[in-house]
C-alpha cells in the first residue's frame, strides 16, 4: 500500500510567547481527499497549514509528507501549492507571466512555461485574459488567476487557506464549484481552510471541525466522495442534511471552546 499524502501524529505548536496555538492534532489525508478544516476564529486552522507547509515548526510530535520529511518533498518529485485569500499577484506583470511565475523560478524553457500557463488558465475559464494586467481583473479572476499558479506547477497536494472568503456568494458558489470539478474530476488532494459551513459542506469528502483555546480537531465529518458536487446537489435535502449536521458539530466545538475560556478566566 502507498504512504498517505499527509500523516500527522500528535502534533503540537506553542509559539515563542507561550501561546498554545495547537494541543496534539492527528491527521491523515489520502490521495485524492478533499479536506476541509473549519471552526471559530482562532482555533488554529492557518497554523495547522503553515506547519503543513513548513512555515512552521511543531512543538510536539511527528509529521511525514508522502512517508517522508519535509526535505525529501522535492526529491521525491512531490510538490505542493499554497493559496491565500489575497490573490497576492505582481500587479506590473500580465497575467500570462503572474502564472507562468513558479515555472520562471524552477528555470521551465519560456515556451514550454508560457505554454502550461496557458493551459492552467484555460482550467480555470481565464484563456482570454493573459495579456491583460491584475488591476484590470473583478476579485473573483483575480482569485481565479492565483488557483491557475498553484495549478500550473501539477500540485500533489494544495493547500487553501479561506480562499474565496473575500468574495461575494455568487461569485464564492461559482469558485466552489470549479474547485469541485478541479479536485473531483482531475484527483486534486486539497486541504481546504473556511469558517463558511456551506462551503465544507459542498466541497469536502471529510471535514475536520475545530475548537479553539487551545486548537484541536473536536469531530470528524465524512462526506461521500461520489457525490456530484453541483449545482443540484445545493439544492438537495442531502446538502441541507449534511449543512445541519455540520452546525451542529460546529456549535459543540463553539460551546467547548466558551467553556474553557471560562474555566480559565
Ligand atoms: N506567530 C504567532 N505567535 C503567537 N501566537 C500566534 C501566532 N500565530 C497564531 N497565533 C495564535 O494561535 C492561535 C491560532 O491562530 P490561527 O492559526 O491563526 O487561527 P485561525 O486560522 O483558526 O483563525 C490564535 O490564538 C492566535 O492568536
Ligand atoms: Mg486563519
Amino acid at each position: 500500500m502507498s504512504s498517505p499524502v499527509l500523516s500527522l501524529a500528535s502534533i503540537e505548536k506553542v509559539f515563542p510567547n507561550g501561546v498554545r496555538g495547537l494541543s496534539p492534532v492527528d491527521l491523515t489525508v489520502e490521495k485524492g481527499d478533499f479536506v476541509t478544516l473549519i471552526g471559530p476564529s482562532g482555533c488554529g486552522k492557518s497554523t495547522l497549514l503553515k506547519l503543513i507547509a513548513n512555515l512552521h515548526t511543531p512543538s510536539g510530535g511527528k509529521m511525514n509528507w508522502w512517508g517522508g520529511n519535509f526535505g525529501d518533498v522535492g526529491r521525491k518529485g512531490r510538490r505542493m501549492a499554497f493559496v491565500f485569500q489575497d490573490a497576492t499577484l505582481m500587479p506590473w506583470a500580465t497575467i500570462a507571466k503572474n502564472v507562468r511565475l513558479p515555472l520562471d523560478l524552477e528555470k521551465v524553457d519560456r515556451s514550454t512555461a508560457d505554454k502550461r500557463a496557458l493551459a492552467a488558465l484555460e482550467r480555470v475559464g481565464l484563456g482570454h485574459v493573459t495579456e491583460h494586467y491584475p488591476a484590470q481583473l473583478s476579485g473573483g479572476m483575480k482569485m481565479r488567476v492565483s488557483i491557475a499558479r498553484a495549478l500550473v506547477t501539477e500540485p500533489d497536494l494544495l493547500l487553501m487557506d479561506e480562499p474565496f472568503g473575500a468574495l461575494d456568494e455568487f461569485t464564492r458558489n461559482r469558485l466552489d464549484e470549479e474547485m469541485a470539478r478541479l479536485c473531483y474530476e482531475d484527483g486534486l488532494t486539497t486541504l481546504f481552510v473556511t469558517h463558511a459551513l456551506h462551503e465544507a459542506a459542498f466541497l469536502s469528502s471529510r471535514v475536520m471541525v475545530m475548537a479553539a483555546r487551545p486548537g484541536r480537531i473536536h469531530a470528524e465529518y465524512e462526506i461521500d466522495q461520489s457525490i456530484l458536487r453541483n449545482e443540484e446537489f445545493r439544492l438537495s435535502d442531502q446538502f441541507a442534511g449534511i449543512s445541519r449536521e455540520l452546525a451542529i458539530l460546529l456549535e459543540d466545538a463553539s460551546r467547548e471552546s466558551m467553556i474553557q475560556q471560562e474555566m480559565r478566566a
